[in-house]
């Protein structure tokens, strides 16, 4: 069993996107929006903003109260969508629940959407002819070619069917001619499918729902999960220390996929730059 190295592996992807923007004299900015108190969410933005600061991208944060309204969050996004400094556009989700997160999306440029969510960047992707990369399906594409394991061919199962994590994985994989099925809450036999899986990506969200009985020998797992379990230490979906015996290579969390979904909004970030460099 071969545990991959997500933190060397986004190390290493930060690296060279620092060295392309050095060497090209670019000045690229990522404005970064966070809403209300979310601890995660808060979490999440600052490793944001410190990939940032390795690769020479200048971050913006947009830190909003709690009651902000769904009019001056539009207002904002619409002004960063009009500042030639800033290049990409997140909104950290979830937005506290008053608030239309789908309309948020969409009010983002297609062209500074560097997280891929809104629908005209979710469609190229689908087609397979994308300008930004799903952030957490890419990095998981790039951990299981740092196996050298060729995705042609493989029975590869996703659990989850999330507009930013399942149903994007299942396109890549498909983009790379993997057989792929995708389970949810209401598959029938979940193990008997799982246990089909070369490669099995889980992005479920609940502590400890992959158990031994659901993974072939020899499988590739790769744990989406970030979860807190009773003693409220950080935990994938992965029962691990009963799965990772049967595996050829699996994702520990944390030090998995979560580092390289970030090293991903990079790569996206310097080619917002890129894509709006062109119509100048
Ligand atoms: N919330 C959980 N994952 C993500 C992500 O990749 N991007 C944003 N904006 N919010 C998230």
């Amino acid at each position: 069993m071969n545990i991959i190295d997500g933190k060397a592996v986004s190390a290493s992807v930060k690296e060279q996107i620092r060295a392309e923007i050095e060497r090209d004299g670019l000045e690229i900015g990522l404005a970064v929006i966070i809403v209300g108190n979310n601890q995660a969410s808060r979490v999440y933005v600052n490793n944001k903003k410190k990939a940032c600061e390795v690769c020479g991208i200048k971050s913006y944060e947009y830190a909003l109260p709690e009651e902000t309204t769904q009019e001056q969050l539009l207002e904002l996004i619409d002004t960063l969508n009009n500042d030639d400094k800033v290049n990409g556009i997140l909104c950290q989700l979830p937005l506290p629940s008053h608030l239309d997160e789908e309309q948020v999306i969409e009010a983002i440029s297609p062209l500074k959407d560097v997280d891929a969510f809104n629908a005209v960047n979710v469609g190229k992707i689908m087609i397979g002819n994308y300008a930004f990369l799903p952030c957490t399906p890419a990095g998981v594409m790039e951990l299981i070619h740092s196996t050298g394991t060729k995705v042609e061919g493989k029975e590869c199962v996703v659990i989850g069917r999330s507009n930013i994590v399942g149903k994007p994985m299942a396109m890549l994989l498909l983009h790379e001619n993997a057989t792929v099925t995708i389970c949810h809450s209401r598959t029938k036999d979940l193990a008997e499918v799982c246990r089909r899986a070369d490669i099995l990506v889980s992005a479920v969200g609940r502590a400890d729902f992959v158990t031994a009985d659901m993974v072939k020998d020899g499988a590739i797992v790769i744990d989406v999960g970030m979860n807190r379990n009773a003693e409220n230490k950080l935990c994938g979906d992965v029962k691990y220390d009963e799965v990772a015996p049967k595996c050829s290579y699996i994702t520990p969390v944390p030090g998995g996929v979560g580092p390289m979904t970030i090293a991903m909004l990079m790569k996206n970030t310097l080619m917002a730059k890129r894509i709006q460099s062109k119509d100048e």
